[in-house]
Formats: structure tokens, C-alpha cells, sequence
């Protein structure tokens, strides 16, 4: 890859810094509003870090300005994203405690601004989703995560609710019959934006508990796991984002 390519990592719940790696604070005016941003240093310098909902987790997935998020990777030149997800297993695909690959998103979400788009000055685009991911940085992914040893699911789809409460079982239920196999609250809004600003992204959902009525507890994984997990996604991440480039469908 050019020296000058730069990455970004989205980290949610449990991800809110890059491990193993200084950073630096910044604040990144967009017309959206402002984002802290963290930026590597030394021979990290091209890598950057947004956790969306905040370092102490205190926005709610509803209400994280996915926009101005996106537009401060844009204004830093970010052209690649790995955006990471916890989730709930709906389907065997990939159970608690395990990653898989994003390949489809289904959007559930209501109200919120998912497009940079609205006609008038900002214009009117329709972005291709047929393919919603970076294939080239998926395979990279899943060869990384082979290479540690770690099982990854090579593709599955990622139902967005909107949150902040969880589904009830009926809901799940329904998801499931629609070709869901994980939930989460933040993925759909994100990639819609990230593929209308042209950048490309892949996402990987770590599992932290089974979703509702799937079993019979809504069981989450403790703290130390979710950190664990974390570190071997940032080790993934790392392997994933400065490689050389290969073949994907991602312009638009
Ligand atoms: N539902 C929605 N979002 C989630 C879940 C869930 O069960 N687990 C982690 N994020």
C-alpha cells in the first residue's frame, strides 16, 4: 500500500481505544458537528480511531452523530474503515464469544439521518449496496483471523435495530425468518454513510451474547472477555489495513 493511505477503526461497545498503540486526541470540526478522533503515533501515524459511542460510553446508539463521524475520517483523507460491532447471535453462525464477517446489513432503524443526501444544496445520490463491504479487505480479514487461529464466520448479515432497548423474542423471531444472523444497533446507519462519502469499510460483529429468547437469559459475556476479544480484532485490524490493495467493487 502507498505510504499515504490512511485507516480508521470505528470501536463500540468494549473497543474504545487502539491496543498496544500510543495515540493522540484530536478534535475534528465537520459541517456536522465536532468528533474526537485518535490518531497513532510514530509508525502509526496513518491510523486513525473513533469510538462512536464516546470513550466512556455515553452515547446511545440512537443518538451518535454517524455523519459527523464519518465526515471527520473524511476530512482527515481515511480511505479504508474496519468498523467493529458487538452483537447479539441470532442464528448458530456465530455463537457468544465468536467474530464474523458483515457481507449484507438490513436496516431496522427508524428517524434516524442516514444519508448525507437530502436534495436542495447537499444533492441527491442514490449509493449502490449491492455489495455493502470492502470484498478485498473482507478476504484480508479472514485470512488474518485464520493465520492467529481464530474462527471467523466468512460472511453474515447484520440486522440494525433501532435501539436503545433490546428486541423482544418476537421480534428476534422475525429477524431470524428475514436472514438475520446478528444484531446490533449501529452498522446499518454507518456503512450507508461511509459507502455515500466513497470510503471503503468492512465490518467484523464479536458476539457478546445470544439475542433475545434465543436462550432463555440474555446472557452477556463479562468484561475480561469482551477485552480479550478486543485485543485479537485490534491485531486483525492492524494486519488488515495497511496492506496492499486488491480488487473491489467499493467506488461509486
Ligand atoms: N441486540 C442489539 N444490539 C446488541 C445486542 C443485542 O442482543 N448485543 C450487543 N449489541
Amino acid at each position: 500500500m502507498k505510504e499515504t493511505v490512511k485507516a480508521a477503526i470505528l470501536g463500540g461497545t468494549g473497543v474504545y481505544s487502539i491496543e498496544g498503540i500510543k495515540t493522540v486526541k484530536q478534535t475534528v470540526d465537520t459541517d456536522y458537528g465536532s468528533v474526537e478522533v485518535m490518531q497513532g503515533t510514530g509508525k502509526w501515524n496513518d491510523l486513525y480511531f473513533i469510538s462512536r459511542h464516546g470513550t466512556d460510553h455515553a452515547v446511545p446508539p440512537h443518538m451518535v452523530n454517524y455523519r459527523a463521524n464519518i465526515a471527520a475520517l473524511k476530512k482527515l483523507e481515511v480511505e479504508k474503515v474496519l468498523a467493529i460491532y458487538a452483537v447479539g447471535s441470532i442464528t448458530e453462525l456465530v455463537p457468544p464469544g465468536g467474530f464474523g464477517l458483515v457481507s449484507q446489513f438490513i436496516d431496522a432503524t427508524q428517524g434516524r439521518i442516514n444519508t448525507f443526501y437530502n436534495g436542495g444544496d447537499s444533492g441527491l445520490k442514490h449509493t449502490p449496496m449491492d455489495e455493502p463491504y470492502c470484498r478485498d479487505m473482507g478476504n484480508k480479514i479472514v485470512s488474518a483471523a485464520k493465520k492467529r487461529g481464530f474462527p471467523i464466520a466468512e460472511s453474515g448479515t447484520y440486522i440494525c435495530t433501532n435501539g436503545p432497548r433490546f428486541e423482544t423474542p418476537a421480534e428476534i423471531k422475525m429477524y431470524r425468518i428475514w436472514g438475520a444472523d446478528y444484531v446490533g444497533m449501529t452498522g446499518a446507519t454507518e456503512t450507508a454513510l461511509a459507502r455515500e462519502a466513497g470510503l471503503h469499510i468492512a465490518a467484523i460483529s464479536y458476539s457478546i451474547n445470544w439475542a433475545a429468547g434465543v436462550e432463555k437469559d440474555l446472557a452477556f459475556l463479562s468484561d475480561e472477555e469482551i477485552r480479550n476479544t478486543k485485543n485479537v480484532l485490534t491485531d486483525i485490524a492492524l494486519d488488515v489495513l495497511f496492506d496492499e490493495p486488491g480488487r473491489c467493487r467499493c467506488t461509486n
